[in-house]
């Protein structure tokens, strides 16, 4: 071990008692108060929320949320099953929103004629929602753009 080595785990070190310090109090952390060798109870199982209504967006520029199940649909090369109902040939007899336009570019901004790869694998960006309590209180509020306010 080089002398910068021992330089850089001493400020590491240091680093690392100064945020205990500070932050370790009173913290319990996701797997309880547990030594490391002791397993955690599993986590209770989280529910998807059933077929609801469409979960309003915080700004204009967000994947909209999932406000359905998704369990069970694949996706994959061969098939995808988000479009069996949000591609614009079976939107309308599903009654979902059908992808918009900017699912058709591709990254140089070129308009193609069927979804761009960047956009076939929907749930990078689409995720839906379970009924988990926020972790820690979050006062943001949607942009006047979208709540008027
Ligand atoms: C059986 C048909 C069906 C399938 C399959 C399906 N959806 Fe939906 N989806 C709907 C309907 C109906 C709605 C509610 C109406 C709407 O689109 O706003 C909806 C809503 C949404 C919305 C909210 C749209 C908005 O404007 O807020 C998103 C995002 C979405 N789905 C993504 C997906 C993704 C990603 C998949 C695949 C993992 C998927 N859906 C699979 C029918 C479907
Ligand atoms: C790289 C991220 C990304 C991926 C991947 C993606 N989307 Fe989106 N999607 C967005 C964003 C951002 C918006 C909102 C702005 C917009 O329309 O581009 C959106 C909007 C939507 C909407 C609402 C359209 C409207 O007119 O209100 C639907 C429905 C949707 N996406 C479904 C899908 C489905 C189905 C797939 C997979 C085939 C998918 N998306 C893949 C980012 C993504």
């Amino acid at each position: 071990m080089n002398k910068k080595t021992m330089a850089a785990l001493a400020v590491l070190w240091l680093w690392g008692g100064a945020m205990s310090a500070a932050f370790g109090e009173g913290l319990v952390s996701e797997r309880g108060n547990l030594a490391l060798d002791e397993e955690a109870p599993a986590a209770e199982a989280k529910q998807y929320a059933k077929d609801g209504d469409v979960i309003p967006r915080d700004y204009v520029q967000q994947p909209p949320l999932i406000p359905h199940k998704t369990e069970g649909y694949i996706i994959s090369t061969k098939s995808n099953k988000c479009l069996s109902c949000h591609s614009w040939a079976n939107a309308k007899a599903s009654l979902a929103t059908k992808i918009s336009q900017t699912h058709f570019e591709d990254r140089d901004k070129n308009v193609l004629a069927n979804v761009s790869a960047r956009r076939y694998f929907c749930t990078q960006c689409h995720v839906p929602q379970v009924n988990a309590p926020p972790l820690v209180e979050n006062t943001f509020k949607p942009i006047t753009a979208i709540s008027g306010q």
